[in-house]
């Protein structure tokens, strides 16, 4: 694989991530009714235990709650057959933190506490593989994950972000994003019992063009993506580097999301999944909500900046040219959050990251 084309996706480690990340919590929560829904609809498999995945989990934190609400309810519906919970993302992810936080060190309630006999591991086989053995999922659940490609498919000369892509280069993240997705749905097909369920919140555009982060106030990829150009402009970085900072992200519409699931000539429809449910919601962001009742600028600064940070550190620093020393990059890196920190605090009005998410549940065929 080129340099160009890997991709380089790390959230902040040692369980800083949920901490920065309120609102994906927020997102999680909100699925809530939606598992309990295919929990209902999940059909029984007498012998076996109840498998449930989280792909993508990060750290665990976020869908800590959601998954002992999910546990209660197959317990209930299930009282005689074991629970396996297995936490999948990549390589590098911090898998310790999941483990110390499930069985209590880190000072927040677990589900451990709550439920006997819980099976719990990890995988840190990418969704883009085959995770669990065949027929053995019954209840699939990503949530903010899967807008990461697999691959960028190419740098986009004049936006860090594909929601800012045109022509060529916007033809080619769709592409991208198309087989990416069906791979991910051919890989579920098979590792899916029999009427096994998939609920994946993912970021999309919505039906008036929402995305992450432009929902009506100050579009954040455009800031972005000005603030690396004024950096190009003061010779801070160089134009090629600019170029690498292309998040290998894409944005489904619902259409998109939809597409495979609903043709019958697909080879997702051919493995048995359909849609059960689909729609799209907003999320507010929890740091521009609470600024609207304290109206204290710096501290919805300082406290917003670094949930962005979170996740786009890795790609922006990957960016940089390798010749660059550790201590330069980290200046540069710095100095753009700092940037962005002092945008927000000196005009905070219509800043902000509301989560825009498409809600899907997909049933395979009993
Ligand atoms: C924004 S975090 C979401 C974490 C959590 N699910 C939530 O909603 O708060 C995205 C996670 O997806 C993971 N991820 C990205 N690409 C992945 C892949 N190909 N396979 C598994 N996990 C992946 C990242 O490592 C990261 O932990």
């Amino acid at each position: 694989m080129a340099e160009n084309d890997k991709t380089h996706v790390a959230m902040t480690a040692g369980g800083a991530y949920s901490l920065a990340t309120l609102g994906a919590k927020d997102v999680i929560n909100g699925a809530w009714p939606i598992v309990l829904d295919a929990i209902e609809r999940i059909p029984d498999r007498p012998g076996s235990a109840f498998t449930f995945s989280d792909m993508g989990t990060a750290d665990a934190g976020t869908s800590l709650e959601m998954i002992g609400d999910a546990i209660a309810a197959i317990r209930q519906r299930f009282p005689e057959r074991d629970v396996q919970i297995v936490y999948t993302d990549q390589p590098r992810n911090d898998y310790n933190v999941i483990f110390q936080m499930l069985h209590g060190l880190t000072g927040q309630a677990s589900y451990l506490d709550r439920f006997e006999n819980i099976q719990v591991m990890a995988s840190a086989t990418s969704f883009y593989n085959r995770i669990l053995p065949a027929n053995t999922l019954d209840l699939g659940f990503s949530a903010t994950a899967m807008h990461w490609l697999s691959r960028k498919p190419c740098d986009i000369p004049d936006h860090v972000h594909a929601v800012g892509a045109t022509g060529t280069s916007l033809k080619e993240f769709q592409l991208q994003a198309a087989k990416d997705w069906e791979i991910i749905l051919l890989h579920r097909a098979v590792e899916l019992a029999p009427g096994g369920r998939l609920v994946l919140v993912n970021f999309g555009v919505d039906d008036e063009g929402r995305y992450l982060g432009n929902t009506g106030g100050i579009n954040m990829f455009d800031t972005f993506d000005a603030i690396w150009r004024g950096f190009v402009k003061d010779n801070m970085i160089s134009e090629a580097e600019y170029a690498a900072m292309t998040l290998p992200q894409y944005y489904k519409s619902v259409d998109e999301f939809c597409a495979p699931l609903e043709d019958p000539t697909s080879t997702v429809k051919q493995a048995g999944l359909s849609v059960e449910h689909c729609e799209s919601r907003v999320v507010r962001c929890p740091f521009a909500a609470e600024f609207q009742s304290h109206g204290d600028a710096a501290r919805f600064a300082s406290e917003y900046i670094p949930t962005l940070r979170s996740w786009s550190e890795a790609t922006f620093s990957a960016g940089l040219h390798k010749s660059r020393l550790d201590v330069e990059r980290d200046e540069i890196i710095d100095n753009f959050y700092d940037t962005y920190e002092s945008m927000v605090c000196a005009a905070p009005e219509g800043h902000g990251m509301d989560y825009v998410h498409v809600y899907l549940t997909i049933a395979k065929e009993s």
